[in-house]
């Protein structure tokens, strides 16, 4: 076991191997305000990278709704119930990580799933929690809540997939971080199924070899976006790649967001494995459940989150989710809008920072038709 640190927990936690943190690293931040669970993302993905044999229940990206949906069935209160309660206070956190809880002689506390856990995908969809009584009307914060949950491989810096397979099948690419399954290395032991907290690692019954999320390297060794971001309807994503922690650029959107604004969090940081998929988390969810999912910093988030109108910078950064297919390894605010920059700092795309209002006439001469506003 190696001590390495992982920023997220402020502490070093223990990992099979000694790992070098890379130059960059893929990262996408989802907006969970944004998201209209349309599934378009899901399908993007489906439709690209698992339409074969043996694929047909994979979903490398789904959309589950918070707090019933889960895929597979009951993946994270069930990992969260073998961890225990822990304490949830930053800066430093002091509970158990699932590798401090790894069962003697093993890499890490994990599960497999039964086979039937993935028999419904969308389980739990648009169900919110309790009961509405008699006689209620809409308050803020709501009496009743849910929340969309999209979820990808996190191409965590301490992948704990890559930790638990005995035939080192799966590598962490030093150029870009994303972490890759080498089929032709793999003899179906499934020991990533079961390390992997987050149940992104699928086994193909009819290859007998694993499967993952490859970041769509191929799209993104071009510069381009992966495919569950531009095909994203609400403009909810943004990928890119994440600096070092402690030398965060203030020029590039997914460090500002991430290390400077704090605005983005990751998923159960607790597990340990420091994910690289980071979430803006829902404004009008209890803070007791977001702190358990996305950490201590959540209150935080959305306090910054809601004053975004105000920092202009923010804005921008925020501005450039679903704005262009390129990557934006840099972005500026020159005026009114906000600048995404490729790798070599060439324009990729100019936004308005703020669209104008129109407001239409009621009777429209053109047409000779009145315009009826009924939403
Ligand atoms: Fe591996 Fe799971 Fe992390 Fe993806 S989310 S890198 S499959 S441990
Ligand atoms: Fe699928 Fe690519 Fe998104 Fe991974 S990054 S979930 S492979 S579309
Ligand atoms: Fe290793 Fe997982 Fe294959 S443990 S051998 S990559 S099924």
């Amino acid at each position: 076991m190696a001590k390495v640190f992982n920023w997220q927990l402020g502490r070093e936690i223990d990992f099979p191997y000694e790992v070098e943190r890379p130059e960059k690293q893929f990262a996408m931040i989802f907006d969970t305000n944004k998201c209209i669970s349309c599934q378009t993302c899901t399908v993007a993905c489906k439709t690209t990278w698992t339409q074969g044999r043996g694929q047909e229940y994979m979903f490398w990206n789904n959309v589950e709704t918070k707090p019933y949906g889960y895929y597979p069935l009951g993946w994270d209160v069930n990992i969260l119930d073998a961890l225990g309660v822990q304490a949830m206070d930053g800066p430093v956190y002091q509970g158990k990580t699932l590798f401090d809880a790894a069962p003697t002689g093993e890499v890490i506390l994990g599960y497999v799933p039964d086979d039937r856990d993935y028999a419904h995908p969308n389980i739990g969809e648009d169900d919110s929690t309790g009961t509405m009584p008699r006689g209620a009307y809409m308050t803020a914060p709501h009496m009743q809540w849910m929340f969309y949950l999209p979820r990808i491989c996190n191409h965590c810096t301490y992948a704990a997939c890559l930790g638990a397979c005995p035939r080192q099948s799966i590598y962490k690419r030093r150029e870009d971080g994303i972490v890759l399954l080498d089929q032709s290395r793999c003899r179906g032991y499934r020991e990533c199924v079961k390390a992997c907290p987050y149940k992104k690692v699928y086994f193909n019954t009819q290859t007998k070899v694993s499967e993952k999320c490859i970041g769509c390297y191929p799209a993104v060794e071009g510069g381009r976006q992966t495919q569950c971001t531009t095909s994203c309807i609400g403009k909810i994503r943004v990928q890119g790649f994440l600096g070092k922690p402690d030398k965060p650029d203030a020029d590039n959107p997914l460090d500002y967001l991430v290390f400077i604004k704090k605005v983005a969090l990751p998923l159960y940081p607790q597990f340990g494995l420091e994910p690289n998929t980071y979430y803006i988390p829902p404004v009008h969810v209890p803070p007791a459940y977001l702190r358990q999912m996305f950490g201590w910093g959540v209150e935080r988030a959305i306090e910054t989150y809601k004053r975004a109108h105000e920092d202009t910078k923010l804005l921008a950064a925020m501005t450039l989710f679903g704005a262009t297919p390129e990557i934006s390894h840099y972005f500026r605010v020159d005026g009114d809008s906000v600048v995404g920059y490729d790798a070599k700092q060439a324009e990729i795309v100019r936004v308005p920072l703020r669209e104008p209002a129109v407001v239409r006439e009621l009777y429209d001469i053109k047409h000779k038709v009145y315009r009826t506003n009924i939403t």
